[in-house]
């Protein structure tokens, strides 16, 4: 056991504070990790504001890599000095989806099993719940092996570290859900970080064109460092006509793009993802929508007219031990420009402030560095 400070959100809705942890020793399976670097989520901010569960308190961030201190019995996959990006769907290899070789299917993943508790204050001893099983807004983590992903060691953790989860929705839904390869057109609907990584990967597999679409201009300017070739203000111009007309220019005859991308989570951007495609397109979602949105009524007759496939895309599809070293090795390349996503680096102090700033639409990604 040891105590490290760390990033707990005590109550529904009250700001987060930094709190002394006690971390146990790791166990089977587990290993407990030395974070360099945690990205801000959105993800973080819903479970601050108990739209995930009532399980507080929460130990926030998930987004992180880091260093392996040590590991417990029977761990294997990765040792002590190991540079690791973590995942939050560490899956069971034993499941139906598993077996069918569709792990990102797999709903039997698995996390640390010994609990991280509070050491101090007048609640201390009580279990923290840690966001997405991981909780990396920590000078040390406790989480399962399978979690750990090693990578390339001379990468720059505040940029790796996004593969954990927001940059890796947002490529993975274009690479790995939606198929993209050299030749396809692709139009993405919502540019923020999810969507931007959804461009840069379509840019890597060397599709033509990439749409960008959002409401924010300054989203676009981005987009399109991110290698959009087109790009849409939606609030001034109706999306699909302008993707089809693009999309005609460039494949005749084409109705649409190849593959859209919608990561807003809006039923409004879902009908234009739905009506943006080419004929036999594909939808890929990767924005989450809220628990009351509805699928817009639409003509029968469109869906079945259209054809193609409509796809969710969850963490990207990615597999980490397939995906993550693969796009680190990219990276270090200079083929994927991960350190633009990050907008900044802050220390562990300023997450509150970083929720703030998510507000303003500025920020792809602050990165706590430690
Ligand atoms: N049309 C187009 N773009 C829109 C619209 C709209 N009607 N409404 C919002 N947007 C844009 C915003 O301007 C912003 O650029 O969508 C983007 C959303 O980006 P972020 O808020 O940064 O969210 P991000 O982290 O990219 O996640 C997007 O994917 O994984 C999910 O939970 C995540 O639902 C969220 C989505
Ligand atoms: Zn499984
Ligand atoms: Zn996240």
């Amino acid at each position: 056991m040891q105590q490290v400070q760390a990033v707990v959100a005590r109550a529904k809705g009250a700001p987060v504070e930094l709190a002394t942890i006690n971390v146990p020793n790791p166990g089977p399976g587990e290993a407990v990790v030395k974070v360099q670097a945690c990205g801000v989520c959105h993800t973080d901010l819903h479970y601050r504001e108990g739209g995930i569960n009532d399980d507080f308190p929460f130990l926030l961030g998930h987004e992180a890599a880091g260093v392996i201190e040590s590991v417990g019995p029977g761990v294997t996959t990765v040792a002590p000095g190991d540079f690791v990006v973590l995942n939050w769907r560490a899956v069971c290899g034993d499941c139906r989806a598993c077996d069918r070789g569709e792990p990102w299917y797999c709903f039997a993943t698995h996390n640390a099993t010994q609990k991280m508790t509070l050491a101090d204050g007048p609640d201390a001893g009580t279990e923290l719940t840690p966001a997405l099983g991981i909780g990396a807004f920590a000078e040390k983590t406790l989480v399962a092996a399978g979690q750990c992903t090693k990578v390339d060691q001379s990468a720059r953790p505040a940029a790796v570290g996004l593969l954990g989860c927001g940059v890796m929705a947002g490529l993975g839904a274009a690479i790995n859900t939606g198929a993209v390869t050299r030749g396809k057109s692709v139009a993405v609907i919502g540019c923020g970080g999810v969507g931007a990584a959804a461009v840069a990967g379509s840019a890597l597999a060397g599709a033509s064109p990439i749409i960008a679409v959002d409401i924010d201009s300054k989203k676009l300017e981005t987009a399109k460092k991110m290698g959009a070739t087109h790009t849409i203000d939606s609030s001034q111009t109706d999306p699909v006509e302008e993707i089809k007309r693009i999309c005609a220019q460039t494949y005749r005859g084409a109705d649409g793009a190849d593959v859209v991308v919608e990561a807003v989570g809006r039923p409004e951007t879902w009908k234009q993802a739905f009506y943006a495609r080419d004929l036999a397109g594909t939808v890929v979602l990767v924005g989450v929508p809220t628990l009351e949105m509805k699928v817009p009524d639409l003509p029968l007759i469109d869906v079945f007219g259209r054809g193609g496939a409509l796809k969710s895309s969850w963490y990207g599809d990615c597999l980490p031990s397939r995906d993550f070293p693969m796009l680190v090795d990219l990276y270090q390349q200079g083929r994927l420009n991960l350190d633009a996503f990050v907008t900044e680096e802050i220390g562990i102090s300023d997450v509150e402030a970083a929720f703030e700033k998510m507000h303003h639409g500025d920020v792809l990604r602050s990165v706590v560095v430690l």
